[in-house]
């Protein structure tokens, strides 16, 4: 049997090229390796920080929309809406019964939020955190444990949430004897590339640096252009690797491509000739796809219908372990 694993995409912001390349990308190759994928918007997890109706649905579909030109092919994976799978509300409120108040008291990015608020003298460190947050890791663990998941690829931000996973698997199988349900594994991506945004740190929707992925050429240009450089002159030989500019290039490019433009730098490069190049080729890098996104966003049925599709395929393997779960602690007929 293949080993099946599971990416889970928060829809809490318009996709960028960071998200592309320490993402998306690393995420659909998994497809490629001998894995059964399985991708889906964890559309409920959003809702502890996404309190507008109209965002929620329209960062829902732009996720889909740019996983799906990205090239997830929903044929060959599983591709759903968390929120189409009623079994996993269930099974969380049965892990929420086995899951210790003290190991969400420790769960970093609960803890990272009251550190800051406690950081700004709040009164309350509590302020502003609803239950969602809170307990955030027990949905995250249901999303996992119903589908019989054996690899959860992550981002060392959340292996925690992938062990808190692990530990109500096996309280779950200590309490009620045997194998009643899988228990996950986190797959730690050590090397996930990490680009700039255009202000020179990671790039990331909290800093508002981002380029988006489907921006239009326009608006692509728009946010290359707001890239600080210095005054120098373009005879002006200059340090690719001090440059932000290359340093977005470089992440998407070929190593011959940063070669090159690394030597336009040395025997100097305009500013304007710098932007123009990656502009150029982040254009060639989306282009294509962008016009596959388009045509999907201008279809919102089309990827409901997918997404549906998706959550029927999943659910098979949702009602089989919630009918072992239900067995297994008495709620049965
Ligand atoms: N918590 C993940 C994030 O913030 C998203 C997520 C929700 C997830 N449920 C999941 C990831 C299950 C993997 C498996 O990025």
């Amino acid at each position: 049997m293949p080993q099946r694993v599971l990416t889970g995409i928060k829809p809490t912001g318009t996709p960028h090229v960071g998200n592309l390349l320490g993402a998306i990308r690393p995420a659909l190759r998994l497809a490629d390796q001998g894995l059964e994928a399985m991708y889906f918007i964890a559309d409920y997890h959003a809702l502890t920080t996404v309190n507008d109706a109209k965002e929620l649905r329209q960062l829902t579909l732009e996720v889909a929309a740019t996983w799906l030109a990205c090239g997830l092919d929903p044929e060959r994976t599983i591709f759903y809406r968390q929120s189409d799978i009623p079994e996993i509300f269930e099974l969380t409120w049965i892990f929420d019964c086995f899951t210790s108040k003290g190991w969400m008291n420790k769960a970093h990015a609960y803890k990272a939020i009251v550190a800051a608020a406690e950081e700004k003298g709040e009164q309350d460190a509590d302020a502003g955190i609803n239950m969602g947050i809170y307990s955030y890791p027990v949905l995250m663990a249901a999303d996992i444990i119903a589908f019989d998941i054996d690899l959860v690829p992550v981002g060392k931000d959340q292996k925690q949430h992938v062990e808190i996973a692990r530990d109500i698997a096996q309280r779950i199988n200590h309490v009620y004897g045997g194998n009643v349900v899988r228990v996950p594994q986190p797959k730690i991506d050590e090397d996930t590339a990490t680009v700039p945004g255009i202000d020179g740190r990671k790039m990331s929707k909290s800093y508002g640096n981002q380029i988006p992925i489907f921006a239009s050429p326009k608006a692509l240009k728009k946010a290359v252009n707001q890239i600080v450089t210095d005054s120098s002159p373009p005879e002006t030989p200059k340090d690719p690797d001090a440059s932000t500019i290359f340093q977005i290039f470089k992440a998407l490019a070929t190593p011959e491509e940063s070669h090159q433009l690394a030597e336009r730098y040395r025997s100097g490069i305009g500013w304007g000739d710098a932007k123009k190049a990656l502009i150029d080729r982040i254009e060639q890098e989306v282009g294509e796809a962008r016009a596959k996104y388009d045509a999907l966003m201008a279809d919102p049925a089309k990827i409901d219908d997918l997404l549906a599709k998706g959550a029927a395929k999943a659910r098979v393997t949702a009602r089989a372990t919630m009918d072992r779960v239900r067995k297994a602690i008495g709620i049965t007929r």
